[in-house]
C-alpha cells in the first residue's frame, strides 16, 4: 500500500486499534474507524485525535450489519481493512458461545462479503496465540499444530480457516493473519491505553489497578507450573510494537502471494512474578499478591519464535519489559478510571 491509501480500521476505538490508528496517521495513511463501541469509549478517539493533531472520520456501526458496512464502502474508496473488531473475553465466551460466534465469525463473514462486493480484497486480521492451544514446546513457530480450548479461541481459528478458504477460492485476495501474543503497555503520552470493563481478566490491567488502589490484591493463578518460578510464562509485547507490526503488514500486503501468517511477539517469556517485580520497579508501587489456584484452561508457557516476522515483515519488537511496565503505569496513574471522566 502506498502512504496515501485509505485504511478502514474495524474496532479502531479499542485498545490495539487506537494505538494502530495513531501510527497509521503519523505515517500518512488516510484512516476511517468503524466501531460499534460495545467495548470502547468515544473518548479514546478524542484522545487519538489530540495525539495526531487532526480529526479522524468515525462510523458507528456493527460488522454484522451489512447496511452499516455498505454505507462505508459506498461513501469511501477503501484500499485495505485492518480488522480488529471482535469480542475477546475468554470466560464470557464459554458462557455465551453463540454471542462470540455471531459477533466474531458472522461479523467477519459479513465484512468480507461487503468488501468483495465493493472490490476491496485486502485484509489484515487480528488473530491470537490462543490458536496454538497448549503447544508441545516453546518457542512457538507459525507451523505448529492449531487447536482451541474455548469458543473465543475457536472463533479465531474458524476465521483463520475462512480467510484461507477465501484465498483458495480467489487468489486475488490479500490476507495477512497476525497472531498476537500478550499485548500490554500504552502510548508513551499516557493518554490512551487499555481500559477493560469491570474487573480485568488479564494480568497487566489487574496489576495496574491493584497498584492504583482500585483492587486490593492480585491473585497469582498457580505457582506449581513447570516454569522457572512455578508461575505462568507469557510473551508480553508492547502495544506500540504490536501496532507497528500492522504498519509493516500494510506496507507489504500488496506484494504477497499467499495467506501470510505471522507471530507478533518478542520471543521472551516472563512469569507472573517477573511481571509483578518489573512493575514494582517501574512504578515504585507495591503490588500485594497471593497465590491462588490455577485458572481453568491456562497453560504453563507460551512465547513466540518471532523470526518469521523479521524475515517477511522486517518487523521486530523493540520495547522491553521495563518500558512496558512504565507505560502501563503512566496511563493508569494519569487515568485511574480509564476513559471515564
Ligand atoms: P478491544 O475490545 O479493546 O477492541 C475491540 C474493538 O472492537 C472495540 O472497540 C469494540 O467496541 C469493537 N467491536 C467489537 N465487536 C464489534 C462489532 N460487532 N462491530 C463493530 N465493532 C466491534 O480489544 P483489543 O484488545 O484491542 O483487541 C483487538 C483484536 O485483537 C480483537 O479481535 C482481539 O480478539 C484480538 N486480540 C487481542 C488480544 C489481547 O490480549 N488484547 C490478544 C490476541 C488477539
Ligand atoms: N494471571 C494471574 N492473575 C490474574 C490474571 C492473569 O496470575 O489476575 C496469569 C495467568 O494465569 C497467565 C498470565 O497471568 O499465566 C497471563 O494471563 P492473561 O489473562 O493476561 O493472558 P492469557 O495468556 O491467559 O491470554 C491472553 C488473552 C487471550 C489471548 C492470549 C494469547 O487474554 O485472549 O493472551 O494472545 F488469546
Amino acid at each position: 500500500m502506498n502512504k496515501s491509501s485509505t485504511i478502514l480500521v474495524t474496532g479502531g476505538a479499542g485498545y490495539i486499534g487506537s494505538h494502530t490508528v495513531v501510527l497509521l496517521i503519523e505515517a500518512g495513511y488516510n484512516v476511517l474507524i468503524f466501531d460499534n463501541f460495545s467495548n470502547a469509549s468515544k473518548e479514546s478517539i478524542k484522545r487519538v485525535e489530540k495525539i495526531v493533531g487532526k480529526s479522524i472520520p468515525v462510523v458507528e456501526g456493527d460488522i454484522r450489519n451489512r447496511e452499516d458496512l455498505k454505507k462505508v464502502f459506498e461513501n469511501h474508496t477503501i484500499d485495505s481493512v485492518i480488522h480488529f473488531a471482535g469480542l475477546k473475553a475468554v470466560g464470557e465466551s464459554v458462557e455465551k458461545p453463540l454471542k462470540y460466534y455471531d459477533n466474531n465469525v458472522t461479523g467477519t463473514v459479513t465484512l468480507c462479503e461487503v468488501m468483495s462486493e465493493y472490490g476491496c480484497k485486502s485484509i489484515v486480521f487480528s488473530s491470537s496465540a490462543t490458536v496454538y492451544g497448549d503447544p508441545h514446546t516453546t518457542p512457538i513457530k507459525e507451523d505448529f499444530p492449531l487447536s482451541a480450548t474455548n469458543p473465543y479461541g475457536r472463533s479465531k481459528l474458524f476465521i483463520e480457516e475462512i480467510l484461507r478458504d477465501l484465498y483458495i477460492s480467489d487468489n486475488t485476495w490479500k490476507v495477512i493473519l497476525l497472531r498476537y501474543f500478550n499485548p500490554v503497555g500504552a502510548h508513551g503520552s499516557g493518554t490512551i491505553g487499555e481500559d477493560p470493563n469491570g474487573i480485568p481478566n488479564n494480568l497487566m490491567p489487574y496489576i495496574t489497578q491493584t497498584a492504583v488502589g482500585k483492587l486490593s490484591c492480585l491473585g497469582v493463578f498457580g505457582d506449581d507450573y513447570d516454569t522457572h518460578d512455578g508461575t505462568g510464562v507469557r510473551d508480553y509485547i508492547h502495544v506500540v510494537d504490536l501496532a507497528n507490526g500492522h504498519l509493516k503488514a500494510i506496507e507489504k500486503i500488496d506484494g504477497i502471494n499467499e495467506v501470510l501468517t505471522v507471530n507478533l511477539g518478542t520471543g521472551k517469556g516472563y512469569s507472573v512474578l517477573d511481571m509483578v517485580k518489573a512493575f514494582e520497579k517501574a512504578s515504585g508501587k507495591e503490588v500485594p499478591y497471593c497465590i491462588a489456584p490455577r485458572r481453568a484452561g491456562d497453560i504453563a508457557k507460551c512465547y513466540a519464535d518471532p523470526s518469521y516476522a523479521k524475515e517477511v515483515l522486517s518487523w521486530e519488537a523493540t520495547k522491553g519489559i521495563d518500558e512496558m511496565c512504565q507505560d502501563s503505569w503512566r496511563w493508569q496513574e494519569a487515568n485511574p478510571k480509564g476513559y471515564a471522566q
